[in-house]
């Protein structure tokens, strides 16, 4: 076991909001792979799966990778405003595909997840990386409790909208804003004041292009030095890894089912990483091309409740809020995700 939550003097303290999700597990296992990054707190946010549900898979997540000392806070049971919703046809029943998680004897902090927002915050004040790829509901709460929050926080980047493009939940709306429309917008108006750096804001736009293909991770089994064949379309539903490496072995299991739902979506028999490139994105913001604007989200609309809308053309008069993404380079994001997540899970086989 590693103890982690304090990483080397240069490593970026990094604070995780996470619904996990097959990629949300991702995301956080290349921020434990990233010698740049400190891993001080994760929330567990309702969404893809019940927040009891994500609970467990972040705890079992940071057994199976041989990390202690990271703290975990149960986040509230559902949205701000409406009924939760969860995605077990995109995640499995469980969160993590076919994946099987080893139980783990760690358990959720006292405090709960708004809390814990603003605990690492005042921790590290100036220099705390915030990353949310889930409903935007702990956030949301902790902003309630500490306003300030923008001002603590070095940088913030979100998963969630979709910026002239289509919606994955609705016909416009992307997940993890739809869940909890509310939240999202509380987090938008509290950076709308002049003076704070803009959340980075990272929507199907952008994430959908880091479409990860068996091929793909074929290399990442190999980086680990446990080779496996390529998945196939052909497999049957469900075949299990056969990796001797017990991350690879987890990871393919969960990209397996991940894979299935693109497929049966009409997308192909590939994986979008949404969460991990926003992990990679706050470790290193040139991965990406931003453009600074103002965003509000839509939640009266009836056929629009949810969807994310970029005031390109300062037609609103209304200081930025917003650095959404633009452009990104896969293959460097591929290579860089292949060549740390690789040598994190040799390093466990
Ligand atoms: C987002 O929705 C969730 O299902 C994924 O984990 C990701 O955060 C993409 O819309
Ligand atoms: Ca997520």
């Amino acid at each position: 076991m590693t103890t982690q939550g304090s990483g080397s003097s240069a490593a970026i303290p990094v604070f995780a909001d996470v619904d996990t999700g097959v990629d949300d597990a991702m995301a956080l296992v290349y921020l434990l792979a990233s010698p740049d990054a400190a891993l001080v707190g994760i929330a567990a946010t309702a969404g893809n799966v019940g927040v009891d549900q994500v609970c467990r898979n972040t705890l079992g997540l940071l057994e199976l990778c041989g990390v202690r000392g990271i703290p975990v806070s149960r986040g509230a049971d559902g949205p701000i405003a409406s009924a939760l919703r969860t995605a077990e046809d995109t995640h499995g029943p469980e969160g993590l595909g076919y994946a099987r998680m080893p139980s783990s004897g760690s358990t959720v902090t006292t405090y709960d997840a708004a809390e814990a927002w603003v605990r690492a915050a005042r921790a590290h004040p100036g220099e705390l990386v915030g990353i949310a790829v889930g409903p935007l509901t702990n956030l949301a709460l902790a902003l309630r409790a500490e306003p300030a929050l923008p001002t603590l926080l070095r940088r913030l980047v979100i998963m969630g909208g979709a910026f002239d493009y289509r919606g994955n939940t609705t016909a416009v709306a992307e997940w993890n804003v739809s869940v909890d429309p509310e939240a999202a917008a509380e987090v938008f108006t509290a950076w709308s004041g002049s003076g704070l750096t803009p959340p980075t804001v990272l929507g199907l736009n952008l994430t959908e292009h880091i479409a990860l293909t068996p091929t793909l991770l074929t290399r990442l089994g190999a980086a680990a030095q446990s080779p496996s064949s390529p998945m196939s379309v052909l497999d049957d539903p469900g075949t299990r890894s056969a990796a001797a490496n017990p991350l690879i072995r987890v990871l393919e299991d969960a990209l397996r089912f991940y894979f299935e739902f693109h497929f049966y979506q009409g997308e192909g028999y590939l994986a979008h990483l949404h969460d991990p490139l926003a992990a990679a994105v706050a470790l290193d913001p040139d991965l990406v091309e931003c453009r600074p604007t103002t965003v509000a989200v839509e939640l009266t609309g009836t056929l629009t409740r949810g969807m994310t809308i970029a005031d390109w053309s300062g037609r609103w008069g209304r200081p930025s809020n917003a650095l959404v993404g633009i452009g990104v380079d896969a293959n460097v994001f591929f290579e860089r995700f292949i060549a740390r997540v690789g040598l994190f899970a040799r390093r466990l086989g």
